[in-house]
C-alpha cells in the first residue's frame, strides 16, 4: 500500500472526464492517467498486427507489453503519433469490445498502477474507483444526459476533422454504455462512496472546481 493520493474519475463516454481530470490534475500539479487510452491503444495496436478483437490471450500478450508514450499531450504507439488515430470513434468501439476480456483487462493492471506516483494522480476510466485505486482518497461518478454527450462528442469529432453523424453517435453512445455496463468484469458503476456529479447543466470548468473542493475536505477530514 501506499500514501500517496489519488482521485478517481469514473464514468460514461463524453460525460467529461478527459477534460475535467486533466485539469484538476494541472490544478494540483498531480500526475494523470488516462485509462480509456490504454484501452484505445491496445485496439489500435492489434488490428494494426491484423488480429481479431476476440482473440484474448493475443491481444492481452500486446497489451502487457505496450509500447506506449504520453507526450504533451500527444500519445505515441512504438515511434508512430497516434493521438489522433486513437480518438477515432471506430477505436472508442472496437476498445470497448476488448474491455469486456478480463485477460486483457489483466494485462493492463501493473500499466496503470504504475502512473501512481508523487505527490498524487488523477485518474480517469470506468473501473479506476471499483478496481485499479479502491484506496482512492475521493472518488468522483460523472454523468450527463445521452443527449449531452452525444452533443459535445459530435463537436469534438467536427473539430478535429472528422466525420460525425448525430444519428449515428447516440446509437455508438447507448451501445458502449450498455455494453461497459453489462459486462462482468469491472462494469462501470459508481464507486462506493463515490461523488456522483451531473454535468449536463454545468461547465468544465465548474466541475473541475466542485471537485478540487471535494478533495480538499477529503484531505482535511483524513488528518
Ligand atoms: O473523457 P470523456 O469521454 O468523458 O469526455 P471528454 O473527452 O473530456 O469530452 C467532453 C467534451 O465535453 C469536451 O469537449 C469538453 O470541453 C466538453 N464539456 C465537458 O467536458 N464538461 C462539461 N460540463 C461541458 C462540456
Ligand atoms: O473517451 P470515452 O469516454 O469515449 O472512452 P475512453 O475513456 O477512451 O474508453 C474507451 C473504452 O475503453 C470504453 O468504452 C470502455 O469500454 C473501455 N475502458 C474500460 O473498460 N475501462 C477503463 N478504465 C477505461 C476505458
Amino acid at each position: 500500500s501506499t500514501n500517496i493520493p489519488v482521485i478517481s474519475i469514473d464514468g460514461p463516454t463524453a460525460s467529461g472526464k478527459g477534460t475535467v481530470a486533466h485539469r484538476v490534475a494541472k490544478q494540483l500539479g498531480f500526475h494523470y492517467l488516462d485509462s480509456g487510452a490504454l484501452y484505445r491503444l491496445t485496439a489500435l495496436s492489434a488490428i494494426r498486427h491484423g488480429i481479431d478483437l476476440w482473440e484474448e490471450q493475443q491481444i492481452a500478450d500486446l497489451a502487457r507489453v505496450l509500447p506506449c508514450r504520453f507526450e504533451k499531450g500527444h500519445v505515441f504507439l512504438a515511434d508512430d503519433d497516434v493521438t489522433d488515430a486513437v480518438r477515432q470513434e471506430a477505436i472508442g468501439v472496437a476498445a470497448s469490445k476488448i474491455a469486456v476480456l478480463p485477460l486483457i483487462r489483466k494485462a493492463l493492471v501493473e500499466l496503470q498502477v504504475s502512473f501512481r506516483q508523487l505527490p498524487g494522480l488523477v485518474a480517469d476510466g470506468r473501473d479506476m474507483g471499483t478496481v485499479i485505486f479502491p484506496d482512492a482518497i475521493q472518488k468522483v461518478f460523472l454523468t450527463a444526459s445521452v443527449g449531452a454527450r452525444a452533443n459535445r462528442r459530435y463537436k469534438q469529432l467536427i473539430e478535429k476533422g472528422f466525420p460525425a453523424n448525430m444519428e449515428d453517435l447516440v446509437k455508438d453512445l447507448a451501445e458502449r454504455d450498455a455494453r461497459d455496463m453489462a459486462r462482468t468484469e469491472a462494469p462501470l458503476k459508481p464507486a462506493p462512496g463515490a461523488f456522483i456529479l451531473d454535468t449536463s447543466h454545468i461547465t468544465a470548468n465548474e466541475a473541475v472546481h466542485q471537485i478540487l473542493s471535494l478533495y480538499t475536505d477529503a484531505v482535511r477530514s483524513k488528518k
